[in-house]
């Protein structure tokens, strides 16, 4: 299973994988605002930067809910990197979109996928990843990991070739759920990500053997 960071912050970008911990970014306009960076140009200047940064997928969200605007849209982010993913929200104008992309080798990843069918309309479009969220659905009293695991028996009895992009990730649990049901790859936040080597007896049990090595240098 991939790792990828779920942010547009460049220097988190960097931390991790400089760590070799992530192997990917995506964003989404809600990442993006954050930052504060005004204007189009600006905003796909900011994708060429985070380009820079990772030598692996970075998904860049399509702003446009029309089918036309969606392929406009998608083929100059898709100019900015070779790396470039266009994200590409699930709507039937989107899956529209995504068939185009997928018959013009631009890769995909479809977005705010909550339902199994969801998932199966985009990958039978040819979406390079599907994004069910997970945090959102437990958000509403549901079962985020339940939806994965319904992803993945369906695409197996397929055969299908798009990758199950874990999203909405607000845990660990999450992570290793993913894992165990057999996504392709998680996003998660930085905080989540930073931390993710963390054990408690990993530090406790460093600092003993540290401490009866220094015992041995007198
Ligand atoms: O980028 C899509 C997804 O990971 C968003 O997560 O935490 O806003 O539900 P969240």
């Amino acid at each position: 299973m991939d790792f990828f960071l779920d942010t547009a912050d460049l220097n988190e970008i960097k931390e991790l994988s400089d760590l070799k911990i992530i192997s990917g970014i995506t964003t989404n306009p809600s990442l993006m605002s954050k930052l504060g960076i005004k204007g189009k140009q600006n905003w796909n200047n900011h994708y060429k930067k985070i380009c820079s940064l990772i030598d692996g997928p970075v998904s860049a969200e399509v702003i446009s809910t029309s089918y036309d605007e969606i392929i406009d849209e998608g083929l100059e982010l898709s100019k900015l990197n070779k790396n470039i993913v266009v994200k590409v929200p699930m709507i039937n104008d989107g899956i529209k979109a995504i068939s185009f992309f997928s018959k013009n080798k631009i890769k995909t990843n479809c977005t705010l996928v909550f339902s199994p069918i969801q998932a199966l309309i985009a990958a039978k479009a040819g979406a390079t990843y599907v994004s069910p969220f997970i945090g959102r659905l437990d958000d509403i009293g549901e079962n985020g990991l339940d939806l994965i695991e319904s992803i993945r028996i369906i695409f197996d009895n397929y055969n299908m070739t798009t990758k199950i992009l874990g999203a909405s990730i607000r845990s660990n649990t999450h992570i290793e759920h993913c894992a165990e049901i057999g996504a392709d790859v998680i996003t998660a936040p930085y905080q989540t990500l930073k931390k993710i080597t963390y054990h408690k007896l990993t530090d406790s049990g460093l600092k003993k053997f540290l401490d009866d090595y220094n015992k041995t240098m007198v």
